[in-house]
């Protein structure tokens, strides 16, 4: 099983709305995927209970027999404020660490210091858990985004996309939904912005069983 984490401690950076996403596209290339709820407020397990019956299946981790999973892929949402133990084992668990980053001082003043954080775990530094940035909600030609750009390029991972400030994240969260759940015309440029991120994913769990 491929075990992705998605984590940045700062709250409404895009968690949940990646992890879901990550989710639906396993699911709609018909693996079996487990969305692992790490946050009390349990956002990414709401919006899978609103899931239309009728789209790819995605199983909550919450049901018993997931913990010996089968699953091809597990990925887990984690909460704001995610931090010292319950960060470490979570990325030692990992392949991946998804960190998605919005366009703000606040978040980016945040997110180097949990960058810093990742870069002295055990894990990250040995090259087990491979850890990557994601800029989300980024309206590409402001100020704004070349500062996050910028902001990502100076750190030590890879920089795999920015994704749009979009309503269709809105209306798929609301519905239970992901943008490759959705009409292709509504979604092509959401599509090639998730591209990169979907190949960095399968080339670097290309060994894992
Ligand atoms: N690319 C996007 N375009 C438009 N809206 C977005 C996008 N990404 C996230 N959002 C919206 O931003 C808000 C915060 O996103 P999300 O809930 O995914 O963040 P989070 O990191 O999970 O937050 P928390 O720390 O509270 O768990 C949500 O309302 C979500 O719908
Ligand atoms: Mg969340």
């Amino acid at each position: 099983m491929k075990n992705i984490l998605v984590a940045n401690p700062k709250g409404g950076s895009g968690k949940t709305t990646l992890a879901t996403n990550l989710a639906g596209y396993f699911a709609t290339l018909g693996q079996q995927v487990t969305l692992s709820d790490l946050d009390r407020q349990q956002s990414s397990t709401q919006w899978l209970q609103r899931r239309p019956a009728s789209f790819p299946l995605i199983e909550s981790h919450h049901s018993k027999k997931s913990s010996h999973s089968t699953a091809d892929w597990l990925i887990a949402d984690s909460p704001g404020g995610f931090r010292d133990e319950k960060l470490s084992e979570a990325v030692k668990q990992a392949d991946c660490v998804i960190v998605p980053i919005q366009p703000s001082a606040f978040d980016i003043g945040a997110t180097q210091e949990f960058l810093n954080l990742l870069m002295e775990e055990k894990a990250v530094r040995k090259q087990k858990t491979f850890v990557a940035l994601v800029g989300m909600r980024v309206n590409s030609r402001t100020n704004s985004a070349a500062k996050l750009i910028e902001f990502m390029d100076q750190t030590n991972f890879p920089v795999l996309t920015s994704l749009r400030n979009a309503q269709v994240y809105v209306t798929a969260a609301e519905q239970g939904l992901t943008v490759f759940d959705m009409r292709p015309s509504l979604v092509t440029q959401d599509l090639e912005q998730w591209a990169p991120l979907l190949n960095w994913i399968m080339d670097t769990t290309i060994t894992i069983e």
